[in-house]
């Protein structure tokens, strides 16, 4: 008899299998450039690495509190406070194991069985999961190319009904790189408050914006934090995506909540991370800002490489991706993304691993050293002409 395994809807293996099978293709190639990952190719700086280091050499081998080391809560309200102009103090903070874990603990704490989030898409699509692993229902907001794939609020209003619990506001937006004007984070904050939605920010880009580009963190605006959750991490800015370590600062009884769910999950983050990513608030932030400069330069290089292509995108106004319309070639972009790597070695990943319907989108990560990026570019251009 054979045992049926996968009868839930909750989770669907479609998207990740063509992840698969594009891995397995590459996993083939000898010279492949990927440009598919959001993991930096920057290693972390020496002096949050020497701190991890210091912290086992000084027996820190033990649980902490849940939500974190209280000295790192610390450090991440005053950095909150000095950044992005958010007040939370050191209890209205949970540590996590990266943003990911952030985003489990925001629907377990808040959502029940029947309940919409409605999400910016094309999306990050780990929202989905958790979502739906909450018996709730994920409803896309749509972003167009036309509008820089910036959240309209309009979009937003046109979604809500009773069932509607939380706006997933992501800002930069990974698979687009959007930043959302803070005209239209204004307008999603009235929303929120006139049909009375909890909004969760997801800001792990949000040190990653680029000139002419504006940040505004929601959680900032009048009568908003009591119903926001920011979240946000070290991963992407400090080149930590190894270390886990993120977090989620919100309203006291959220809070509360949560840590006594990430107590049961796994109860803390991991102790030498923590020192590592203390190490990385308090420490020097000029490798940072050498990384971000040479990501800004790799973005330009991009837009100026696919405007040669006559491939168009919406401006990639922050993180480390662009969003491009490959429409052009003649070929849906997850066939465009297989035979592109079959025959180049470039592997990028279509934006239907991103909630894409049109199959018109891939992703581009400038994650590569810049004369391995221009190497890419001629071999889709040559691609293309082929
Ligand atoms: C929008 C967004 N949120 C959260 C995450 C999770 O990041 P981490 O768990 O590494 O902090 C990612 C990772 O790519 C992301 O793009």
């Amino acid at each position: 008899m054979t045992i049926i395994f996968d009868k839930s809807k909750k989770i669907s293996l479609d998207d990740e299998s063509f992840r698969s099978e594009l891995l397995a293709i590459a996993s083939k190639i000898k010279d492949v450039i990927p440009l598919g990952r959001g993991d930096p190719d920057f290693h972390t700086p020496k002096h949050i690495v020497e701190a991890a280091k210091r912290a086992l050499d000084d027996n820190k081998h033990h649980y902490t509190p849940p939500n974190g080391l209280p000295e790192l809560r610390i450090a991440i309200s005053k950095n909150l406070q000095e950044k992005y102009n958010l007040t939370y103090d050191e209890n209205e903070i949970v540590v996590t194991a990266g943003v990911q874990e952030s985003i489990a603990l925001a629907m377990l704490s808040l959502l029940e069985t029947g309940d919409e989030v409605l999400i910016t898409s094309p999306r990050f699509t780990t929202y989905d999961l958790n979502v739906r692993m909450c018996n709730a229902k994920p409803i896309p907001i749509p972003t167009y190319e036309k509008n820089n794939f910036s959240l309209m609020p309009n979009i937003i209003e046109e979604k809500i009904n009773d069932k509607t619990k939380l706006i997933v506001l992501v800002s930069p937006n990974n698979p687009t790189g959007a930043v959302t004007p803070p005209e239209n984070i204004k307008k999603i904050a009235q929303i929120a408050i006139k049909h009375n939605l909890i909004v969760i920010a997801d800001e792990i880009y949000a040190d990653l914006i680029y000139e002419n580009h504006e940040h505004l963190s929601i959680g900032t605006l009048e009568n908003m934090k009591e119903r926001t959750l920011t979240l946000n991490g070290f991963s992407k800015t400090y080149a930590m995506t190894g270390w886990r370590i993120g977090y989620v600062a919100g309203p006291q009884d959220i809070i509360n909540k949560m840590s006594e769910i990430r107590h049961s999950l796994s109860i803390n983050s991991c102790t030498f991370s923590q020192f590592g990513a203390l190490a990385a608030l308090e420490g020097p932030q000029d490798e940072i800002i050498k990384m971000k400069d040479e990501y800004n330069i790799r973005r330009k290089f991009c837009m100026k490489a696919l405007d040669d292509i006559g491939f168009s995108y919406g401006d990639p106004g922050g993180a480390f991706y662009i969003y491009t319309n490959v429409s052009n070639s003649g070929l849906a972009a997850s066939d465009f993304c297989k035979k592109l790597l079959e025959k180049t070695g470039v592997l990028l990943f279509p934006g239907t691993l991103f909630g894409d319907e049109e199959d018109k989108y891939i992703r581009l990560s400038y994650l590569q050293p810049i004369n391995k990026i221009q190497e890419s570019m001629n071999r889709i251009k040559k691609f293309i002409n082929e």
